[in-house]
């Protein structure tokens, strides 16, 4: 504890007044001394660790990529029925390899997950009038892959323990105009799939799956997003597995395998060439992935597994110290029959049993060296595409006659359960990830010990940011 840095911070103004008196009733409760005093109230830091980047790219990756330049052949589609049109030597063989890793018929490489959602939709066929039953509490791009086809999203609550699609407030939302659930598994943990695959067959739906954050956590004896009718994964730069920019579709389905190859590719090019059914015109946007994102891929696919066990033993291990230790957190779910791949890790905060309010917190654990983030984004219904019903200028599109007929409410309210959880979330979203340690989680521990046992001192302080944020 550096006393003179305290002394100075005692004697600076009433504002420090307040934190001597504060300091004072901490230690009438208490046994703490001036050193357990939490840094944001003058104390110093539980750590000044600088937590490394995560970078998981190494010399295969270099080779890879070298190997690539050096054949000069970066990309080798072609939009016409030959073996091009499914890409050259590491964009198919990426594709064995995941559709192998993940025992699923067909793998479906694109530059992103977002291009990936858009081609599902626009694989089955989902267009204007539709609505697509989806999870408020994600990442805009789940949505707008139903908007960009001209399609209605339509917003079910999720469950509170879980932050997944709750699968009885999906069953409400089904209309006359439904035609798929999106099915998002939130920060690496599945939905719970058995009652929409059920509720799905009922009203004969398409079920997609954004598993964008959830590359081969486990439902039951499936891979989430291997379970529906087209999966999505992200390799964007900040997944588990990344090449910078790309995505992955996957199907058991050869009809909608061929749809996704078509729209990826120019496909309107070469419809009369494979024989394509008049039912089945469509256009392709070239969502192509180059050879040098496969080569990356291919590499970081290899490392898949050993990641997440590197992330699961991280939040096993804080998952079971915060239980012994702080009644007013309660670690991410885990039930019996599934796996969680923390892409990030969610924290329910109870600010009435902490004493402290959550920004106060999350800003408090920060000051301790700690990369704690307080707080999930709003609703995606609260965005202004959505409130205005509006998602191209000010023309409507594509939420009200001609397109859409039906009463689809963006009403602030429709998800009670999304609209609060969010409120009283904390999370880890970098510290549970290589090469960080057990050692970094009870730091991590330690920090949040300090910070609760000086809440006197930290609401005489009373200097919490207004927002935190997720992005
Ligand atoms: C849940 C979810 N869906 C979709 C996406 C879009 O992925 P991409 O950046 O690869 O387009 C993301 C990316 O952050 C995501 O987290």
């Amino acid at each position: 504890m550096d006393v003179a840095h305290t002394s100075a911070a005692l004697e600076d103004g009433p504002r420090s007044y307040r934190l001597k008196e504060a300091i004072a009733a901490m230690n009438t409760v208490k046994t703490e001394t001036l050193t357990d005093l939490p840094a944001l109230a003058g104390g110093q830091p539980v750590t000044r660790k600088e937590f490394p980047p995560y970078n998981t790219i190494d010399d295969a990756e270099k080779r890879a990529v070298m190997e690539v330049l050096d054949s000069g052949v970066l990309s080798a589609y072609l939009g016409s029925p030959a073996p091009e049109f499914k890409g050259g030597p590491r964009v198919r063989s990426l594709e064995d390899a995941w559709a192998e890793q993940f025992g699923i018929k067909h793998a479906v490489s694109m530059n992103s997950a977002t291009s990936a959602l858009c081609a599902a939709v626009a694989a089955c066929q989902i267009g204007y009038g539709d609505e697509v039953i989806t999870s408020p509490l994600t990442m805009t791009a789940t949505a707008t892959a139903a908007l960009a086809n001209g399609a209605v999203p339509v917003f079910a609550d999720v469950e509170p323990d879980t932050l997944n699609l709750d699968p009885a407030s999906v069953a409400a939302c089904v209309t006359k105009r439904t035609r798929a659930i999106m099915v998002v598994h939130l920060a690496g943990y599945p939905v719970d799939m058995d009652p929409i695959m059920e509720l799905a067959a009922k009203h004969d739906l398409y079920v997609l799956e954004d598993a964008a954050q959830s590359p081969a956590a486990r439902y039951k004896s499936q891979y989430a997003g291997c379970i529906g009718h087209i999966g999505v994964f992200s390799l964007n730069c900040h997944k588990t597995i990344q090449c910078g920019e790309g995505g992955i579709a996957v199907t058991e389905d050869d009809d909608l395998a061929m749809r996704l190859c078509l729209i990826r590719n120019h496909g309107e090019a070469c419809l009369d060439g494979f024989d394509r059914p008049d039912a089945e015109n469509l256009i392709g946007y070239n969502l192509r992935m180059t050879e040098l994102e496969a080569a990356i891929a291919l590499c970081q696919l290899a490392k898949l597994e050993k990641l997440n066990e590197g992330r699961i033993e991280l939040a096993n291990y804080l998952s079971k110290r915060i239980t012994e230790e702080f009644d007013c957190l309660r670690p991410p779910n885990l039930a019996a029959d599934r796996s969680h791949v923390y892409y990030f890790y969610p924290v329910a905060y109870d600010a009435a049993r902490a004493g402290l309010p959550i920004d106060l917190f999350a800003h408090a654990v920060q000051a301790e060296g700690i990369p704690l983030l307080a707080r999930w984004n709003k609703p995606l219904y609260h965005l202004r595409i959505y409130q205005q019903r509006s998602a191209r200028g000010q023309t409507g599109w594509p939420f009200v006659p001609p397109w859409y007929d039906g009463s689809v409410s963006y009403d602030h309210g429709i998800c009670p359960v999304a609209e609060a959880v969010g409120e009283s979330l904390v999370f880890f979203e970098t510290l549970l990830r290589w090469p960080n340690t057990i050692e970094d989680m009870e730091l991590a521990v330690q920090a949040i010990r300090k910070v609760l046992d000086g809440r006197h001192a930290l609401l005489a302080v009373d200097d919490a940011p207004s927002e935190g944020k997720k992005s």
